[in-house]
């Protein structure tokens, strides 16, 4: 039985103030953040364009573990350039692939962890038969494409049959939920098993982005807790 994770705030480098990003990120550094998420958008796959891999390189240049979140119509092609940039995981869609084993596969042997995620219509069955070879699932917790938008709660009935799964089965995967994490839904996301939250708008829009993620954190750690306990 793998080890129970510790939860944690994952910033999305999408809501920063990109005139200020490396301030930004600093900041949470300071306040004990790790892990950053980039989040990848091709204007096919989602309606919105965003980063290449320099985004990676910033993050890496600052010490953090970052993942790539592929919201791409051909993850595939574009993982190298995310591996090569230092990416530690490379997330891409399961709506975007014909096979996901194979396509976490082709991703570990970039030698980067493979992340397999699914958007609010996907059934969570659809990541069910990959997640043996998944260093993380990411629940779509908004329609992807932007940031600031609304917590889907329906969706925290995927987080929880992917967490009976990952503990049933002793897979050391992360479950990351993504989209409209706040201090009003964070403990929502954790209860329900999520242990990788990211948080965009709450965190980097807020006043003071080192408090606010000192915050999430331990609101994360609290509910997380209650889940164990379940
Ligand atoms: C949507 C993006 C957002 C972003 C987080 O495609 O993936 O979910 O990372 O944005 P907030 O935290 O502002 O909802």
């Amino acid at each position: 039985m793998t080890a129970a994770k510790t939860p944690v705030v994952v910033p999305s480098v999408l809501a920063a103030d990109l005139a200020r990003l490396g301030e930004q990120l600093d900041a949470v550094k300071a306040a004990g953040c790790a892990w950053v998420s980039v989040d990848v958008m091709d204007g096919h796959f989602v309606p919105n364009l965003s980063f290449g891999p320099d985004f990676v390189k910033l993050a890496k240049a600052r010490g953090f573990f970052v993942d790539a979140h592929l919201m791409v119509t051909n993850p595939l092609d574009v993982a190298p350039w995310f591996a090569e940039a230092g990416a530690d995981i490379v997330t891409c869609h399961v709506e975007a692939v014909t096979d996901a084993r194979a396509a976490l596969t082709a991703i570990a042997a970039l030698g980067v962890k493979p992340g397999l995620a699914l958007k609010p219509k996907t059934p969570v069955e659809a990541v069910l038969p990959a997640l043996d070879l998944a260093a993380m699932a990411l629940v779509m917790t908004v329609e992807p494409g932007f940031g600031g938008q609304k917590f889907m709660a329906e969706m925290t009935s995927k987080i929880s049959r992917l967490r009976r799964e990952i503990d049933a089965r002793g897979l050391d995967c992360w479950i990351q939920s993504d989209g409209g994490v706040n201090a009003a839904t964070i403990s929502t996301a954790a209860a329900a098993g999520a242990d990788s939250l990211v948080a965009g708008s709450a965190v980097f829009g807020a006043s003071d982005c080192a408090v606010a993620f000192r915050e999430l954190t331990a609101k994360a750690r609290a509910a997380f807790g209650s889940h164990q306990k379940a």
